[in-house]
């Protein structure tokens, strides 16, 4: 990939967004917040290849990932009018699809094209499967990072926001009541996840957030998080409880490990 191919990715993912034009405000509030989400995903994407010292090839094949990750939002809003994929489709999968379909990377090496594609396919599984490629992999390991980095921003932004102006897509539906589950506690003292279906309400959600922090595969992606605040801003939307400070406090440990070790 050269330069000029990255700019007219760049102009072709520009030109798919505006066709899905906005019919309301709803709408537009909800396109902008994946339209920022790719901007700031690209940043964190090329903070992240700085810190790895990778190449100018390979520095432009993470954008164009970084670029594309979330490029099945915009269908999947048009027809579902939802980000939540249990109810509507996968995303990522569907990503994949609007970029075949449409030979978007078409100027692109094959390998490239295959590249980006898996990587976009894998961004939001639960768990990557262990045999890929070098290459891949750390696209892989990368998109998910500086995807995380930045939806930790657009949950702290969507929790602030006065319930009228929320982006409604955003949401879960969970109930917004500080209870929640034993079990979502327990899994962040033993730094596992839980299933996205399993939650009951929005502290449940939360809580599960704060987790992805143990998906994180980078010591720069840990120092990001530390400069950002995000275990501090997340811990004040959170219910006052022993419990719950027992548990934002095993993620401050595990993060302060990872930055004394990296
Ligand atoms: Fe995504």
């Amino acid at each position: 990939m050269e330069r000029n191919d990255l700019n007219a990715l760049k102009a072709w993912f520009s030109e798919y967004c505006n066709s899905f034009p906005p019919s309301c405000d709803e709408d537009r509030r909800n396109y902008d917040v994946k339209r920022k989400h790719t901007d700031d995903v690209c940043s964190n994407m090329l903070l992240l290849a700085q810190n790895l010292d990778l190449d100018d090839r390979e520095t432009m094949l993470a954008e164009a990932v970084a670029l594309f990750h979330d490029v099945g939002r915009f269908p999947q809003y048009q027809q579902y009018k939802t980000f939540q994929d249990s109810i509507s489709v996968n995303h990522a999968a569907l990503g994949a699809k609007v970029l075949i379909e449409n030979a978007a990377l078409c100027s692109l090496p094959n390998e490239e094209q295959d590249l980006i594609v898996r990587a976009v396919t894998l961004h939001n599984v639960m768990t990557v499967p262990g045999e890929l490629d070098r290459d891949l992999l750390q696209l892989v390991k990368m998109i998910r990072d500086a995807d995380k980095l930045d939806i930790w921003r657009v949950f702290l932004e969507y929790y602030a926001l006065p319930t009228k102006e929320k982006p409604t897509a955003v949401g879960l539906g969970l109930p917004d009541i500080p209870e929640y589950l034993p079990e979502v506690l327990a899994n962040l003292h033993q730094h596992k996840l839980v299933l996205l279906l399993s939650l009951k309400t929005l502290t449940d959600f939360k809580l599960l957030q704060l987790a992805w922090i143990f998906d994180l595969n980078f010591t720069a992606s840990f120092r990001i998080v530390a400069q950002r605040s995000y275990i501090d801003r997340f811990a004040l939307t959170l219910p006052k409880t022993n419990d719950v400070a027992d548990a934002v406090d095993a993620v401050r440990e595990y993060l302060n490990e990872k930055l004394q070790n990296g």
